[in-house]
């Protein structure tokens, strides 16, 4: 039995220090997660101190004029309603030939290297960015510019002049963006927010597209390397995803369900409202809880061998993108821009092989998203050259 699920049949809700020195309730168990999740009037997503993390530093909350996923209740749906419509599958499916295309020039631009080629800094990494640029409707002109500051901003550990300085270069970078759109509009998402929501101040607009753009960036980035990383380590497994590219999206569930239990449990933080009692435990008013997304998802009571991969299971209710009112705005574009990434990268590379042994690659440890830094990759060359 893991550790995951000892802990979470023995003592589901438990006191634990982070590394930064706050002290928060661990919530595990699938039901329990749910719980919290669902109860935003009892379990605040207000983080106006500093709260639980698990870098050992902890940085004050920046001040962001629309950062939703912070809020509560109305102030929370003010911005969230403003950014729905912009996620469901119809406009999705609008923007997959796109992805496609993005996913497509950079695996020609992979596949025109010599081996081995790191698949993180070539591939998934930049596909994210790119495709967020894309939807935002930042020229092309802007591209690199954006893409450079939205890596560092991202980037391990940046300090905080550092992260600054990359938000100033998007502000400039986007304040022209919504000039342009304000004057001619175009089938994006800023024409869109400058045009149907006159209310929005700059400061707004640019904080909901930066916001989207960390949001998408480093989870999209992180599972796409982890995915294929898993994929490699499971032969069978990725016999029956290369077999079966119409049942490529139920095989991304399967694997956003088993990676997310990889990650190092911080959970998703939030803060009691009130006195709660849960699993036993009175989490008083002011407590911070970390809900460990982790555990519920490798928790039996989801599914039976839930420590296993099985790319055969039938759906299940995983909580991969949250739950509740502040679930991933997010998970219909995450999901398409992962099954349109794995399904041509192993089409287009079916040899596809890791280049070092796995203890050797550099995971990171220290984030809610599990990944690694590098992942190179060779393949064979009669098989997967470029097409002359
Ligand atoms: C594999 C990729 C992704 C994963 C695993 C993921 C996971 C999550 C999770 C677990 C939450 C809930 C956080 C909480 O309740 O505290 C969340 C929220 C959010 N995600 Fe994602 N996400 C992914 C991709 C994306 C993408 C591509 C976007 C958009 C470009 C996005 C935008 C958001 C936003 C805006 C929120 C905040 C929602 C709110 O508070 O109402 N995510 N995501």
């Amino acid at each position: 039995m893991g550790a995951k699920i000892r802990l979470l049949r023995e003592e589901p809700v438990r006191k634990v220090r982070f590394p930064n020195g706050i002290d928060a309730w661990l919530v595990s168990g699938y039901e329990y997660f749910r719980a919290v999740m669902a109860a935003p009037q009892r379990f605040s997503s207000r983080k106006d101190e500093i709260e639980p993390q698990l870098r050992a530093v902890s940085r004050p909350p920046e001040d962001n004029a629309a950062a939703f996923n912070r809020a509560d209740g109305d102030q929370h749906l003010h911005y969230r309603r403003k950014l729905t419509k912009e996620f469901m599958v119809k406009r999705i499916a609008v923007l997959r030939p796109r992805i496609q295309q993005i996913v497509d020039e950079h695996l020609d631009a992979v596949a025109a290297r010599p081996a081995p080629v790191d698949l993180v800094s070539t591939f998934t990494l930049p596909v994210p960015s790119l495709v967020i640029a894309e939807m935002l409707g930042v020229p092309y002109e802007y591209r690199q510019a954006f893409q450079e500051a939205a890596t560092k901003i991202l980037g391990l550990n940046p300090t905080a002049d550092e992260a600054q300085q990359s938000f100033g270069r998007l502000v400039h970078i986007l304040a022209p963006v919504f000039d342009a759109r304000l004057k001619h509009p175009r089938e994006d998402l800023i024409s869109r927010l400058v045009h149907e929501h006159p209310d929005l101040s700059r400061a707004e607009l640019t904080s909901l597209c930066v916001g989207l753009l960390i949001a998408g960036h480093e989870t999209t980035a992180n599972f796409s390397a982890m995915a294929i990383l898993t994929l490699l380590q499971h032969p069978g497994e990725l016999a029956k995803f290369t077999t079966r590219p119409e049942a490529a999206g139920q095989a991304v569930e399967e694997l956003m369900r088993r990676l997310t239990g990889n990650s190092s449990g911080g959970g998703l933080i939030r803060r009691a409202v009130e006195d709660v009692e849960i699993g036993g435990q009175l989490i008083r008013a002011g407590d911070w809880v970390a809900a460990d997304l982790a555990a519920a998802n490798l928790d039996p009571a989801l599914c039976p061998h839930a420590e296993k991969l099985d790319l055969d299971r039938a759906p299940v209710q995983h909580v991969a993108f949250g739950y509740g009112p502040h679930a991933c705005l997010g998970q219909n574009l995450a999901r398409a821009e992962l099954e349109i990434m794995l399904v041509s990268l192993f089409s287009r590379f079916p040899h596809l092989q890791l280049a070092v042994p796995v203890e050797e690659l550099p995971f990171r440890t220290d984030m809610l998203v599990y990944g690694v830094h590098s992942l190179p990759v060779t393949w064979s060359n009669e098989v997967d050259a470029p097409a002359a």
